[in-house]
């Protein structure tokens, strides 16, 4: 059964123009996108969709490199999604990242590193409903 996913294009992403390769992986990947949105997200934003991270080191680091300019939300679709594009994009760490991943090729450091995926179903559920209503979820 099909599943459906949350990644986001991350401002590092959007700033070094490689957008558009990132979405033709998801598409070459087989990926359906169902929904897409270019939001610059307030700190407050940020903050609220990493939450669970609130206590890291890296809270504020984060949520200030996330609010730094625009980013691409979008919701994907196929089978074993979540699972699928997490193997795509490859470690949270470019470094311990695997040869012919999106992280790999792309990210600079483990903060960039241009794409964010939902790590389970109910994280998938909460996050594509942070950024996406009902009407969008075609
Ligand atoms: P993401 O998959 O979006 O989930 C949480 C984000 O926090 C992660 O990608 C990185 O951008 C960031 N992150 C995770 N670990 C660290 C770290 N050790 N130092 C800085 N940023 C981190």
């Amino acid at each position: 059964m099909p599943q459906r996913t949350l990644t986001i294009i991350k401002p590092d992403a959007i700033q070094q123009r490689v957008a558009g390769e990132v979405i033709r992986q998801f598409e070459q990947a087989g990926f359906r996108i169902v929904a897409a949105r270019l939001v610059h997200l307030t700190r407050k934003e940020a903050e609220g969709f990493y939450a669970v991270h609130r206590a890291r080191p890296f809270f504020e680091s984060l949520t200030t490199f996330m609010s730094s300019g625009p980013c691409m939300p979008m919701v994907l679709e196929g089978e074993e999604a979540i699972a699928r594009l997490r193997k795509l994009m490859g470690a949270t760490d470019p470094a311990k990242a695997e040869a012919g991943t999106i992280r790999k090729a792309l990210a600079t450091s483990v903060e960039r590193n241009i794409v964010h995926g939902s790590d389970s179903p109910e994280t998938a559920a909460t996050e594509i409903h942070y950024f996406f209503g009902e009407m969008d979820l075609t």
